[in-house]
């Protein structure tokens, strides 16, 4: 476990907003990786937030190039399903410009100024996910400068994210991934105290290396969901027939000591909301931890937890949000989560939230507007919450050091 680690130096790259572009053969690696259904795209938001990079480049004069994944396919086969035309289609709606889908020869891309080109689906070639080299200099090849824009995959070292930007003439950070660096390192680096860290998630496992990195930097760790539970046994509650790893007690045991080490807290639910079964219509009870049934099964925290977790977010100076803490897609499991996202949307504090279940609930009780960042990240969120290094953003330094 680290605990009370120092925090990560503020990262060092060359900028978009620093460059020259105009008649430059741009190249923008963008986190275009969004949720379909039926071949329509359910949410716009990563492209959304990909506008900023390309329209500063179309304004610019530059001859754009965008690339993205799109879902996992199999390397080396076109798979329409996983095709970027619905991306483009949207992409131009927004734009008010055309937006060209290329879906021949790599080396044949090739953008006019003002033009925007959006390159077929990266992890359609061999090579992407394994970060190929041969497939990153033949990316490279197509521009004057390589924008890393993407945040949701700059934990991933393939070639779109990684190897094209140490062979590319100039390397440097979009908008997108610079916001959210700065987002993260404002809340994690010089945090306004008290550093306050929501973690929900059904697992103490997949959160373990999050949670134990937190653990050495927060003033508060709230737990929910599974994790929650898990907490609640190390803390000798009861929790019946609940989600839990009751193999990582003593991991959790080990977060409570590491964090009542620097007078810090876990404050562990005292009464909860339980069902007897998961379903959407379960009927709900409000019970404290001591009287949970063997039956029981706890899919929120109750009432007066809530109020007390409130209360610590009203006096937190940050809050890092990942993760519900109940089963908030249905209604009478719904209140913990939606009272903390309130309490979140009330407090002066400086909030980032990151993670599709955490957007989702934010979303649902419409605190958009009240939280001062929203990460596009899901995975690369965590992973800069563990305190692990980007692959992109390590290459986007060393780029910038020589
Ligand atoms: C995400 O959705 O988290 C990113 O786009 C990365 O996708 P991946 O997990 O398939 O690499």
């Amino acid at each position: 476990m680290s605990t009370l680690t120092p925090n990560p130096t503020a990262p060092t790259f060359l900028r978009m907003a620093d460059l020259a572009l105009a008649g430059k053969r741009v190249l923008i690696r963008a986190d275009l990786n969004v949720p379909m259904e039926n071949g329509r795209i359910t949410d716009d938001t990563r492209i959304r937030a990909s506008l900023g990079a390309i329209r500063h480049a179309l304004s610019a004069g530059a001859r754009v190039l965008l690339m993205s994944h799109l879902g996992r396919p199999v390397e080396g086969s076109f798979d329409a399903a996983l095709s970027l035309a619905p991306v483009a289609h949207r992409l131009a709606q927004l734009l008010d410009q055309p937006v060209y889908l290329h879906q021949g020869a790599l080396e044949t891309a090739r953008a006019e100024p003002g033009q925007l080109v959006m390159l077929e689906n990266v992890r359609f070639r061999k090579g992407e996910k394994k970060d190929d080299a041969m497939l990153a200099r033949a990316y490279a090849g197509l521009c004057d400068i390589y924008v890393m824009d993407a945040f949701g995959t700059a934990h991933r070292a393939e070639s779109s994210t990684h190897g094209t930007g140490l062979y590319a003439p100039v390397a440097c950070a979009g908008p997108l991934l610079a916001a959210e660096l700065d987002a993260l390192t404002r809340a994690l680096m010089s945090p306004k105290k008290p550093l306050v860290a929501i973690v929900g998630g059904s697992k103490v496992s997949t959160k373990l290396s999050v949670l134990t990195e937190l653990a050495g930097r927060v003033d508060r760790l709230i737990v929910g969901g599974g994790i929650a539970n898990t907490f609640i046994l190390a803390a000798g509650g009861r929790i019946g027939k609940s989600l839990a790893e009751p193999d990582q007690v003593d991991v959790a045991k080990g977060i409570l000591a590491a964090m009542a080490e620097h007078g810090a807290e876990v404050p562990i639910p005292t009464d909860v909301v339980v069902g007897k079964a998961f379903a959407p219509d379960a009927v709900a009870t409000v019970k404290p931890v001591s009287q949970v049934a063997d039956d029981d099964m706890i899919f929120d925290i109750g009432p007066e937890t809530a109020t007390r977790l409130a209360g610590i977010i009203a006096e937190a100076g940050t809050v890092v949000w990942n993760g519900p803490v109940g089963v908030f897609e249905f209604e009478q499991f719904a209140h913990g989560t939606e009272a903390l996202a309130q309490a979140i949307g009330a407090s002066a504090a400086f909030s980032i939230a990151g993670g599709g279940d955490t957007l989702a609930a934010i979303s649902k009780f419409g605190v958009e507007e009240q939280i001062s960042y929203i990460s596009t990240g899901g995975g690369a969120f965590l992973e800069f919450l563990e305190g692990s290094a980007l692959p992109a953003v390590t290459m986007l330094e060393q780029r910038a050091r020589g």
